[in-house]
């Protein structure tokens, strides 16, 4: 192994958790403390660290039910990059999922996408991270904050279109402070702090209409640097992003190893609960 063989691997623990979160801030990520104590606590965080006992590089199962987990927060910090440290913690990942007889889906970014390409993942769509500002209104027209029994309605429409009850996700969302679950006609969201900005995500929707009112509305209350991840079948929503000033900040392909679709309705999940999660 050469110079990589100092190296240490070990699954992280609650004590990581400002390590793990300085390596995701320190790539411009936008993931919280509170994101990676869920990965520890519900999925399997794997971690490199050096000699020096530094933290430097990660790759995470996040189980679902229904056959399959996502892989996320695959992160080498710099001047540990092109020694096949990701290739090592993926494969370890992809072998896991393998014996649970779980398919692995992920969204990747272009430079995580070569990595997963050669390990065989293959592209079943994509999304873009549109970035922009909020516009701080304290109310918007036609878009209502979900009453506590919309629960239950939430996380049954997000199942539908994600293929998997997430339930356990956005309670943990709605859990923390700041956050927001908003609801215009049958379109529903959920928009979270993150590290550098909001993310708005997950926005489920089955018609075009209801899905533009909500987002433009939650644009309008959103304060301060926003995120969002679209997917790729509601391109029809970017001149409503142009029009209040977002930009595409990068793509991300959505790919799978071990099933050839993706699960659920994907077209009625319109943005993402972000990469991490799917
Ligand atoms: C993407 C990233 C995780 C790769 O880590 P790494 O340890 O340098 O990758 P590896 O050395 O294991 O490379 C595995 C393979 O992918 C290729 N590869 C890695 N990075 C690449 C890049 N930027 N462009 C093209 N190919 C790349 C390597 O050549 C290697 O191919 P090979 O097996 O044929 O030699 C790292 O660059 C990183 O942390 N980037 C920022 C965060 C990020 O984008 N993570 C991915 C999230 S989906």
């Amino acid at each position: 192994m050469g110079d990589t063989e100092p190296l240490r691997q070990a699954d992280l623990a609650r004590a990581d958790i400002a390590a793990a979160q300085a390596l995701s801030a320190a790539v411009g990520w936008n993931q919280t403390a509170a994101d990676w104590a869920l990965f520890i606590a519900r999925g399997r965080v794997r971690g490199l660290f050096d000699a020096q006992r530094r933290l430097v590089a990660t790759a995470a199962t996040f189980p679902y039910e229904a056959g399959f987990a996502w892989i996320s927060m695959v992160i080498v910090a710099p001047d540990w990059r092109r020694r096949g440290l990701a290739r090592r913690l993926m494969s370890d990942c992809v072998e896991a999922l393998r014996r649970e007889r779980r398919a692995a889906l992920l969204d990747a970014t272009p430079a995580g996408a070569e990595v997963y390409a050669r390990l065989g993942f293959v592209a079943l769509g994509g999304m873009e991270r549109w970035e922009g500002e909020g516009g701080g209104a304290s109310a918007a027209t036609g878009v209502a904050p979900l009453p506590p029994d919309a629960m239950d309605r939430l996380v049954a429409a997000d199942r539908a279109a994600f293929g998997a009850d997430r339930g356990f996700l956005l309670r943990d969302f709605l859990a923390r402070d700041g956050t927001r679950a908003l609801g215009s006609g049958d379109a529903m969201l959920v928009m979270r702090r993150g590290e550098r900005a909001t993310q708005l995500g997950p926005l489920v929707a089955t018609s075009p209409d209801a899905a533009g009112r909500l987002l433009a509305g939650a644009l309008d209350l959103a304060r301060g640097s926003v995120f969002l991840d679209l997917l790729d079948g509601w391109k029809s929503l970017a001149p409503l992003l142009e029009a209040r000033g977002f930009h595409r900040q990068r793509p991300f392909r959505r790919m799978a190893l071990g099933r050839g679709a993706l699960p659920g309705e994907p077209a009625r999940l319109v943005c993402a609960a972000g990469p991490e999660f799917g």
